[in-house]
């Protein structure tokens, strides 16, 4: 496979500086025993950023934001703008998650809008889609990731600076956990997608990571699957060994 395994740990709305301090430098240490079968990534909130990216120095672990606004700058009390993260040393940011598309209710074209924002900026994104339970047994999970990624995806998106992370709703921080099988259709589903927007090529290169409930024990299966390209890491990214122990399962 050419593409490149990408684990990431979203660490949500979790950490102080002092404890991230620490679960970062165990990371970067960690990561730099490993052979580099996987690119590495971690997300803390935005107070974190700074204190993590000195943590990191000098390892090849990249940070990442949860969100942006789509504006450059301006009078958005409460919001940071892309320019900022990448100010703050960040190369991506997670746009589309799940839970703010629940608690902010944000919509699939506010999250192109903030993708290609992001983009300009100069970050790579990390676009999140899935379905809910209810829709999974109304037998919609194909056609509601399928519109997600047709009006999330930004303009502008290429196999190096866009990646996609299929994470259904009722996997998320629930410890259930999609079969290889169901994940692997849904991510065949989503290249099928890409490649119809974009092209064969770009969607062959293009990274799709499963997220929803990965954990060591169950990481080496979805990782085996031919469309998972890596994982976005919740509560398991939260645990150095459990992060560390998950990104040498990559092949
Ligand atoms: P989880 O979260 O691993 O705790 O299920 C994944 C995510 O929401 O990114």
């Amino acid at each position: 496979m050419s593409r490149k395994v990408l684990i990431a740990g979203n660490w949500k709305m979790n950490g102080l500086i002092k404890g991230s301090q620490a679960l970062a430098k165990e990371i970067a240490l960690a990561t730099k025993s490993l052979k580099p079968q996987a690119e590495v990534l971690v997300c803390p909130p935005f107070t974190l950023l700074t204190t993590v990216k000195k943590a990191l120095r000098g390892s090849r672990v990249m940070l990442g934001a949860q969100d942006c606004h789509m504006e450059e700058k301006g009078a958005h009390t409460g919001d940071v703008s892309p320019y900022m993260l990448k100010d703050a040393g960040c190369d991506y940011v997670i746009l589309g998650h799940s839970e703010r598309r629940t608690d902010h209710k944000e919509s699939s074209a506010l999250v192109k809008a903030k993708a290609e924002s992001a983009l300009k900026a100069g970050l790579k994104v990390i676009i999140c889609v899935g379905e809910t339970l209810d829709e999974r047994n109304k037998g919609k999970a194909l056609s509601v990731t399928e519109k997600q990624v047709k009006d999330s995806l930004p303009d502008g998106a290429t196999a190096s600076n866009t990646v996609i992370a299929y994470e259904p709703v009722w996997a998320i921080g629930t410890g259930k956990t999609a079969t290889p099988q169901d994940a692997q259709e849904v991510h065949a589903h989503i290249r099928k997608v890409l490649a119809q927007k974009l092209s064969k090529s770009v969607a062959t290169r293009m990274r799709i990571l499963y997220g929803g409930s990965m954990k060591p024990q169950n990481a080496s299966e979805l990782l085996n699957e031919e469309d998972i390209d890596g994982g976005l890491i919740g509560g398991a990214s939260l645990k150095a060994e459990d992060f560390m122990t998950i990104v040498s399962k990559a092949k």
